[in-house]
């Protein structure tokens, strides 16, 4: 299979790299060109364009021929980052190509998910002060994944929790809705997201849904999943 990784240089974006190397699919990685010598380990591995992810003649060529699509959704800046990367990944990938995204948990696809005050909270702030000093917007994130849902594409949204280092656990497990009990233990290694990512190209169940993810060995995962 040949995959796009937009965002491969990141923590997020290099776990999927290394996932998809080792299942032996022929990789295209997007990073910016000051971001190009993170990805050195893997130089003779892969094939690297550099440019920004929401330059539409980067992802245009970048996702030409590709069964499949990893995007890193970060709403950096204030000036529609978030939605210029998916709206170029939604018009230019292949239409029958498996297109996967990440973004966290604040991300609802039906207002049906339940978040804890708490939670609310720290959104609340997150955004009102990303916007104040102008390094990012969480509503971009917001915009970029209504577009994702409106589209007629082949594409999963990966809602991650919060998330750590360490070893890999295993695939994680997911839900439909933040709030179920699942999810209470909120979090997920890193490396095992870009796993879930990775392995959700392969996934047709996972076809237009917004898995929300939590570590497969975190105390709710094991409560809640016995027997499924
Ligand atoms: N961190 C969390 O706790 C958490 C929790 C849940 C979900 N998520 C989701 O996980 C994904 C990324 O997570 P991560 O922790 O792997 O992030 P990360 O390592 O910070 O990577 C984020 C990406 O943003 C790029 N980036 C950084 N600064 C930028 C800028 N000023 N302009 C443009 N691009 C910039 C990075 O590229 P360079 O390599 O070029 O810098 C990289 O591709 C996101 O979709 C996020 O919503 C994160």
């Amino acid at each position: 299979m040949k995959v796009c990784i937009i965002g491969a240089s990141g923590k997020l974006g290099r776990y999927m790299v290394q996932h998809a190397l080792d299942r032996d699919y022929e990789v295209v990685a997007v990073c910016r060109q000051k971001s190009v010598d993170k990805l050195k380990n893997y130089s003779n591995r892969i094939r690297i364009v550099p440019g920004a992810t929401n330059d539409r003649k980067v992802i245009e060529e970048a996702v030409r021929e590709c069964q499949g699509v990893l995007t890193v959704l970060v709403p950096w800046g204030v000036k529609g980052y978030s939605t210029g990367t998916a709206q170029a990944v939604l018009d230019y990938a292949p239409q029958d190509a498996r297109l996967i995204f990440s973004c966290g948990w604040h991300i609802s696809r039906d207002g049906k998910d339940k978040y804890s005050g708490k939670f609310k909270f720290m959104v609340n702030v997150a955004g009102w002060l990303g916007r104040f000093i102008r390094v990012f917007d969480i509503n971009d994130q917001v915009e970029a994944t209504n577009r994702i849902f409106a589209s007629d594409k082949k594409w999963t949204v990966v809602r991650g929790s919060d998330l750590e280092e360490g070893d890999s656990q295993g695939l994680p497990v997911w839900s439909k809705h933040v709030g179920d009990p699942i999810l209470e233990s909120n979090i997920t290694r890193r490396i095992d997201f870009a796993l879930f990512m990775v392995e959700a190209l392969v996934n047709d169940d996972l076809i237009r849904e917004a898995p929300a993810i939590v570590g497969c060995k975190t105390e709710s995962a094991i409560k809640y999943s016995s027997g499924t």
